[in-house]
This record gives C-alpha cells, sequence and structure tokens, in this order.
C-alpha cells in the first residue's frame, strides 16, 4: 500500500467501507474529516487546487465517489458539481460506483492483454467491472500502466505488481483473500 498517495491523504481501506450504494448519504466532512479538510486547503494556493484529494478523501471513508459526495467537495471547494463531475470522470482512479474489495486494473494493450480472461475466470467476477458475486474483486481493464517491459502489469487496489502471467493468478488472488 502507498500510505501516502494523493496530496498527503492516506489511502483508502478498501475493506471498511460501506459499500452500499442505496443508503441514504451522509456527509463526509464532519468531525476529524472536516478537520483534516480544513487542515489540508492550508496546503494549497487555492481551494480548487484541493480538489483530488479532498474526492481521495471521500473515497477513503465511503469506497467511492457518489454525486452527493461529489455536490459536498463542491460546496466546500466553491466550485459546481458539475466541475467536479467532470474531473471524476476523467480519472479511473475514482470510483462512481461501489467496487469489491479488490480494485484489480488489468493493462489490456497488446501483449498485455491476455491476461484479463485468467482474472475474470479466478475471481467469478465475469464482466469487466462487475464486482465478483462476493464482493471481493472489481476487474476493469487499463490501456497502459507504464510498465510494458513487465508485462503483464496489474494494479491490486494501490499495490503494483509487475509480470503476472495467466498461471500466477490463482496464487496472487488466494495471497488477496
Ligand atoms: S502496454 Fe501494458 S503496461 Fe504498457
Amino acid at each position: 500500500m502507498t500510505p501516502d498517495l494523493v496530496g498527503g491523504v492516506e489511502s483508502p481501506d478498501y475493506a471498511s467501507h460501506d459499500r452500499a450504494a442505496h443508503e441514504p448519504y451522509v456527509a463526509v466532512f464532519t468531525g476529524d474529516v472536516k478537520r483534516e479538510l480544513d487542515e489540508l486547503l492550508t496546503r494549497y494556493p487555492t481551494k480548487m487546487a484541493a480538489l483530488l484529494p479532498a474526492l481521495w478523501i471521500v473515497q477513503r471513508e465511503r469506497g467511492w465517489v457518489s454525486d452527493e459526495g461529489m455536490a459536498e467537495v463542491a460546496g466546500f471547494l466553491d466550485l459546481t458539481p458539475a466541475y467536479v463531475k467532470g474531473v471524476v470522470t476523467v480519472y479511473t482512479m475514482y470510483h462512481q460506483h461501489p467496487v469489491g474489495k479488490y480494485f484489480i486494473q488489468v493493462c489490456t494493450t497488446s501483449p498485455c492483454g491476455i491476461l484479463v480472461k485468467a482474472f475474470l475466470r479466478h475471481t467469478n467476477a465475469g464482466e469487466l467491472g462487475i464486482t465478483s458475486p462476493d464482493g471481493k474483486f472489481t476487474v476493469i481493464e487499463v490501456e497502459c500502466l507504464g510498465a510494458c517491459g513487465f508485462a503483464t502489469p496489474v494494479m491490486v487496489n494501490e499495490e503494483f505488481i509487475e509480470s503476472v502471467t495467466p498461471d500466477k493468478v490463482p496464487e496472487l488472488l488466494a495471497r488477496l483473500a
């Protein structure tokens, strides 16, 4: 895990989130989390500049960034919800819907592409972007993870793993379980 991934904000703990999309929205920025945001804002020249780490806090607290979460961030940073949504939709690092405990990104650009089928088969996720029935695994494809010389690279949450081959997938997943 990378403890300090975005603007000094700690990486999400994917294991402890309430991922239920249907539950009433509860504000993220209260108490200690609001104090964390206030401290974060002192490190940036403008409120807007703190947008990415503020969104990261929402994802760390809830496991994903809902429209309500975007609106809450927009309110604190004096931005419009539409602007915040525009930023969220640019970055695959922000989840716009609940995901599994392990969020697996697999490079599917040739020559890396052979691996994604092995992940789908062994996680029972079935399809890209669909979380496995046990809530543990969400697999997506990405265009390039910047490690083409160490094919196939895979990201599991914030952990970067190189040189993964189809026969190594079951062992990798067993380590996560
Ligand atoms: S093509 Fe797979 S990491 Fe670049």
